[in-house]
């Protein structure tokens, strides 16, 4: 299983805190926020990662992180993404380092409190397809809200002004080598981005896409508000720290 942490895009709603440095490299808390992404990797067993960075200072990664000595990693590998496309413009950067393998995502400003080591090793024993994490928020209209029949999956909507559950979509996904193929036919969203909710949708189509819901907190850190308290979060004690 390859991982690969997508920490590219301009993080333009933390300015002026990206102006002058990557957004992925604000501190939550004690450490910079690129650690707690590859922690959930390397917690559930998955040490052949990639990273894709991009906007401002990325050079910045290589001189905070190295070849990963610190998480325990021999090597780390690193891509570069221009401009912000999306999530799943970024992720397309990661086709020839996955070499038809499975991989899990995570995005590089996702938090969560404990691991995801149980639903990895179902991804693992999956035939085909993907699996998505979901988690039950109060705020669902900030992420990509997922509808339920039973145990399927049955649609996503990115961002809805009026949510059919609570459900959120958090920024960890696991896929087969289908993912390429999805993405590079994919069309740019009214937002002109290339959505991770459309890949997700394409695997509900074929009736590939199963789902776990997340124990213990998760956020993301991608909003003043949102940044704030997963340092609250993080301070308050108990994300996932390194094993
Ligand atoms: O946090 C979970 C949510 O992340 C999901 O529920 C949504 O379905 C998903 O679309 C995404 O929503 P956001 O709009 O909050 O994502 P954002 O644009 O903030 O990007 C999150 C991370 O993805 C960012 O920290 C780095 C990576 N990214 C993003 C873009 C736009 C890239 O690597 N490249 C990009 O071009």
């Amino acid at each position: 299983m390859k991982g690969v942490i997508l920490a590219g895009g301009l993080g333009t709603r933390l300015s002026p805190l990206t102006k002058v440095a990557n957004k992925h490299l604000l501190p939550v808390y004690d450490k910079p926020m690129i650690y707690y992404p590859i922690t959930t990797l390397v917690n559930a067993g998955v040490k052949d990662i990639l990273l894709v960075t991009g906007g401002n200072n990325a050079g910045d990664f290589l001189r905070l992180l190295g070849n990963g000595a610190e998480f325990g990693l021999k090597h780390l590998n690193y891509t570069y993404q221009r401009g912000e496309g999306g999530i799943a413009d970024a992720l397309k950067l990661a086709e020839h380092f996955c070499g038809g393998d499975k991989l899990v995502v995570v995005l590089g400003d996702n938090i969560i409190e404990r691991n995801i080591v149980r639903a990895v090793a179902a991804f693992a024993e999956q035939g085909q397809g993907a699996k998505i994490l979901l988690k039950e928020v109060p705020d669902p209209q900030r992420f990509g809200v997922a509808t339920l029949d039973g145990n399927r999956v049955t649609k996503i909507v990115e961002k809805p002004k009026q949510p059919e559950t609570n459900l959120a979509v958090i920024g960890i996904y696991m896929y087969d080598g289908q993912v390429f193929e999805i993405a590079r036919n994919l069309k740019p969203s009214a937002r002109g981005e290339l959505e991770i909710t459309d890949v997700n949708n394409a695997y509900i189509e074929r009736g590939q896409l199963t789902f776990d819901v997340i124990d213990g907190w998760w956020t993301d850190a991608g909003t003043f508000e949102s940044l704030f308290r997963a340092s609250e979060r993080v301070r308050a004690g108990g994300a996932n720290h390194l094993a």
